[in-house]
Parts: structure tokens; C-alpha cells; sequence
């Protein structure tokens, strides 16, 4: 079925195609339409990704922009071999079309008297289109065959569809089974919980909730980089390999070559020192320290990468390897800080609102009926802001059963922080000021010498969203505060270099990618929003 030619023949073609396409813009000696010119479309995107790199100009001819799309099947010198246009723009048309190409995978089929009727979906898009193939169809006994999950390629009349609940529809002139799929295909038409789905994380996106999902985070990805770079903030690339510990909680996943059955020891020690780095190395918890640096040269920047933490944590909302955004603020204090996370928050939400409606649709029908007029009301609202102090003499007198006992100058746990934005205040709440005790080093201690400049935001459904602060920019008290947890100073000498040559107050915080796509999705379950997760005791695919 896919073009086939010997090497001989290719080396021909490519010479022939070469001269077609050397420079640009081109003009064709070559055949308008066959195996010869859909090679030579191949070949000159080659050429043109080769130029692109060598020159860096963007190349005018015009095969570059169509061959990314173009599926090369045989279909003999007598059709059109139109360009491959996604479901999504199908049915998007404003008119009917007499010669569309579409490629997909069948989610159902029936059989009518004459027809038989399948419902193709490519990903694109929530939706899937119908296609109509009658019996006229010289395969028509191979498509009558057609399964679940088969793959297809379909060239037909793009044509108003009397049907409810679609504008177009297919009527095929050409159907060609790509790969038909077993019986034993998983997803067949019926409701399949979200554990099973997570054993068949590999496929799960080809289900109507999975790929809403997928589609969205990649979205809010999209949306993440415009918000920044509206607001003129440059984007950097933190390392994933780090020497140090930024939280302080020893949550790390350690990286080494050190052979685990023969370790080298030195005094009975592990001797890094025959590591690969010549000391220990492991995976970030965080790029704040690496991005702070930038914030202190290029002023408004932010790292947006994975993150690794290797805490013990089975609950709905911690992942062992999840996505941070992380923006770092030169000029910036607490309160600036907070307007940013606020500002970003409902961002995403008026986003998603705009560009992914029918996903959103499809969360509030299936997943979550609350999920829009929750979203509805955060971007509407203001948010409050309460010292941690304020918030646990709230939590002290909450008539509320909790699990775990509330105490000044002890962290909130998850149900503490969602019943103070669910119940008590039912909006957002940035909590700030929290005690020093049970913060990381570098935020900046408060005149009162008990408290840092910490803030959190929290959100209903979720709890903490955003963890950030007013990072302390006094090299003397951050030395002390260091000297206090027994940091080793000498791996933090960089760190506080930027303390001693012109240091300025700045602030940043980092806000869980996932959880935010939790709250825009309402999937309850942090494993539900991330492509493969890895949690405590699983890492299969
Ligand atoms: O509050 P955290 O630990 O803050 C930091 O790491 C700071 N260094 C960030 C900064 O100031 N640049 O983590 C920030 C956010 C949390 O609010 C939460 O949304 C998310 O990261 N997060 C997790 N998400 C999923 N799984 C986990 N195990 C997470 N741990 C934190
Ligand atoms: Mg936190």
C-alpha cells in the first residue's frame, strides 16, 4: 500500500527531485501527480529542514508546508491525491467539499441495509466525524469487517449531514483499512472506570475523557508560555541534575553511575567522590534556586519543567514526578508576588473558558457537574488573603471534625487548607506569614523574627495550588538561617554570591501544573492528568 521503490529507482528520483527543488522557489519539470512527485514533495521537505538549519530562512517553497500533512498511499495515477485535513477542520467547514482525505481510528461501526456507518475520530478534536460507505464500494466486504480501534484512512465528499448533533459528514468514495484491531481491542463502547483505564495508560487517550485531558494540558501549556511572555517574563531552562536541595526535606531521588552491587566506600562511607559528578548528585525538587539567579540578571523570568520528589505520599494530589511552573520576580515583595499567582490563576481558567469549550463541556457533564460554575466563581472573585496565624484561629474554632489536630505553628494538612477555601470562605485564599519553623531557607524572615514572608494559595477541590514567597535577599540573616539547619554552606556558595553583589528583594513561587489541571478539569485524581504517573511502588509504562 505505501509508496514502495528500489534503491536504485530512489537514487534516481532523489537526483531528479533534487534538481526539481534545489532552490526555491521551485518550479516543477516533474510530473504533476504519482509516485515521483510525492517522493519529490518528501525529498524537498528534507532539503528544506536541511536549509533551515544551515541558513536559518524560512523556506518559500510551497511543498514544505503541505508534505507534514500528506499521507503517501498508492492510489494510482488516476485520483487526486488530496492533502490529509484533520477531523477537527472537517467539521469546523463553512462548505461542503467533493474530495476530502481523512485518517483515523473507527470508534464504532453499524451496518445499515446499503451502508454501513462509522464514527472516526484522529484526535483532533472531541468530536468524531460519520462517514457513510455503500455497498458500491469495491471493498465493501473488507469494511464490513471493520473493528473498534481499526485504523483508516478515508478519501470522500465532505457533505451536510441531516443527522442531529453534526453539520458534516463523510461519504466515502475510497476506504482503506490502515490496521484492523482484534476483538480483544480494550476500549469497546461502554464506561470504563478510571483505575482500569490507568492499568491501559498506553491507550487511555483514546478515550473521550483522556484525550480531553491530553488536549487541555497541552493548551494550558500553550497558555502558561503566553501568559509569561505577555507580561514580558523570559523563559529558562533549569537543570534537572542538581547538587542541592532547595525544599531542605530531603525528598530526593538520588542520580548516580556507582555500581549498587560494588559501591565504593571510603571510611565506610559511600565515596561519591567516584561518582559520576565526584559528589552527590540528584533530581530536582524545584529550579527556584538555579531560576533565582536569572531573576537577578534578566529581572522577570520563570522555569517551567518536571520536578521529583521522592516523598512516600499515596493521596490523590502528589506525584512522584509532576511538572512546576516556577516565575522568579526581581523588584518584587510578597504582595506582588500574590497578585501574580491570582492574575495567573484566572488566566487559565478565562483560557480554557475560550479555547477548549467543548472539553470543559464534556468535564462538567461526565466528570465533575460542578466544574463551571466553580471555575465561574474564582474568576469572578476576588480572592482573600489571611496571615496563617488568622487562618488557624479560624480552623481552632470550625465546628469541623478533621483528622488530624490543628495547632498554631504546625503546618496545615490538605483537609485544614480545603476547609478553609471550600467551607469557611467558598473562594480562593492566600494564606501568608507562615511560622519559620516549618518553612524552607531562603524565604525572608518578617520583622517579628517568628514568621517568613511565605504565601499559599488555596483552591476548592484541590487545597495548596501555589507555594511561593519573598525570598530573604540579606546575606547575613541567610547565612544565619543556613548556619540553623545545618546547611552545608560550601555547596550553597553560588546561592549566596547573589546575595553579596547586588542583592535585591525578589519573589517567585511555583505552582503545580497537574493540580492546576485538576482544577481546571475537575479530575479529582493527580494520576489522571499526566501522561504516565509515577507514584510509590509504580512505574510500568
Ligand atoms: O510548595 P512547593 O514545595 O514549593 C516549591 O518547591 C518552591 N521552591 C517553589 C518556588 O517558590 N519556586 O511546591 C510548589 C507547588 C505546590 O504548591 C504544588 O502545587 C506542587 O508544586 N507540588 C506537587 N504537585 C504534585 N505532586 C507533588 N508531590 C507536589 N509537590 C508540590
Ligand atoms: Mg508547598
Amino acid at each position: 500500500m505505501f509508496l514502495a521503490v528500489g534503491v536504485a529507482q530512489l537514487v534516481e528520483h532523489l537526483v531528479v527531485a533534487q534538481v526539481a527543488v534545489g532552490s526555491s522557489p521551485i518550479t516543477h519539470p516533474i510530473k504533476k501527480r504519482g509516485p515521483l512527485r510525492r517522493l519529490a514533495s518528501q525529498w524537498s521537505l528534507f532539503l528544506c529542514a536541511r536549509n533551515r538549519t544551515k541558513s536559518s530562512t524560512v523556506c518559500s517553497n510551497p511543498l514544505c508546508l503541505i508534505a507534514v500533512n500528506k499521507i503517501y498511499l498508492d492510489w494510482g495515477d488516476d485520483m487526486e491525491n488530496p492533502t490529509r485535513t484533520k477531523i477537527k477542520e472537517l467539521l469546523a467547514a463553512t462548505q461542503p467539499s467533493d474530495t476530502i482525505l481523512l485518517s483515523g481510528w473507527v470508534r464504532t461501526r453499524r451496518d445499515a441495509k446499503n451502508f454501513s456507518f462509522m464514527e472516526v475520530n484522529d484526535g483532533s478534536c472531541l468530536k468524531n466525524i460519520q462517514v457513510i460507505a455503500d455497498e458500491n464500494l469495491a471493498n465493501y466486504e473488507e469494511i464490513k469487517k471493520i473493528t473498534t480501534g481499526s485504523a483508516v484512512t478515508v478519501q470522500g465528499a465532505l457533505v451536510a449531514s441531516p443527522g442531529k448533533g453534526q453539520s458534516w459528514e463523510v461519504q466515502a468514495q475510497k476506504v482503506i483499512l490502515i490496521d484492523l484491531a482484534p476483538e480483544d481491542y480494550p476500549l469497546q463502547k461502554k464506561r470504563h472506570s478510571d483505575e482500569f483505564l490507568r492499568t491501559i495508560a498506553h491507550l487511555r487517550p483514546r478515550t473521550n475523557k483522556y484525550g480531553a485531558a491530553f488536549r487541555i494540558r497541552s493548551e494550558v501549556a500553550f497558555a502558561v508560555h503566553q501568559f509569561f511572555r505577555e507580561r514580558g517574563f523570559r523563559y529558562i531552562h533549569t537543570p534537572i541534575i542538581t547538587g542541592s536541595d532547595c525544599e531542605g526535606a530531603g525528598e530526593l531521588f538520588q542520580v548516580t553511575t556507582l555500581n549498587m552491587n560494588e559501591v565504593p566506600k571510603n571510611e565506610n562511607k559511600v565515596d561519591f567522590q567516584k561518582d559520576f559528578f565526584g559528589t552527590e548528585a540528584n533530581l530536582t525538587v524545584s529550579g527556584q534556586l538555579a531560576v533565582e539567579m536569572f531573576a537577578l540578571s534578566l529581572g522577570d523570568v520563570y522555569t517551567f519543567g518536571p520536578t521529583f520528589r521522592a516523598e512516600n505520599s499515596n493521596t490523590r494530589r502528589h506525584a512522584a514526578e509532576f511538572w512546576m511552573i516556577e516565575p522568579e520576580m526581581a523588584f518584587c515583595d510578597l504582595m506582588g508576588n500574590m497578585d501574580l499567582g491570582e492574575e495567573m490563576v484566572k488566566y487559565l481558567i478565562d483560557f480554557v473558558f475560550t479555547h477548549c469549550p467543548d472539553d470543559i463541556e464534556l468535564f462538567t457533564r461526565f466528570v465533575d457537574k460542578g466544574l463551571k460554575q466553580r471555575l465561574d466563581n474564582i474568576l469572578n472573585s476576588e480572592f482573600i488573603r489571611l496571615p496563617y496565624g488568622e487562618a488557624v484561629d479560624i480552623l481552632l474554632k470550625a465546628k469541623a471534625k478533621f483528622e488530624y489536630p490543628v495547632a498554631m505553628g504546625t503546618d496545615l494538612q490538605s483537609e485544614h487548607e480545603r476547609y478553609l477555601t471550600e467551607k469557611h470562605f467558598q473562594k480562593p485564599v492566600t494564606l501568608y506569614n507562615y511560622p519559620k519553623t516549618i518553612k524552607p531557607f531562603y524565604m525572608r524572615v518578617n520583622d517579628d523574627q517568628e514568621t517568613v514572608a511565605a504565601m499559599d494559595l488555596l483552591v476548592p477541590g484541590i487545597g495548596e495550588i501555589i507555594g511561593g514567597s519573598q525570598r530573604e535577599e540579606r546575606l547575613d540573616v541567610l547565612e544565619k538561617r543556613m548556619a540553623d539547619l545545618e546547611l552545608p554552606k560550601e555547596q550553597y556558595g553560588w546561592y549566596l554570591d547573589s546575595r553579596r553583589y547586588g542583592s535585591v528583594p525578589h519573589s517567585g513561587f511555583g505552582m503545580g501544573f497537574e493540580r492546576v489541571l485538576m482544577l481546571l478539569t475537575g479530575i479529582s485524581n493527580i494520576r489522571d492528568v499526566i501522561a504516565f504517573p509515577r507514584t510509590p511502588g509504580s512505574i510500568e509504562f
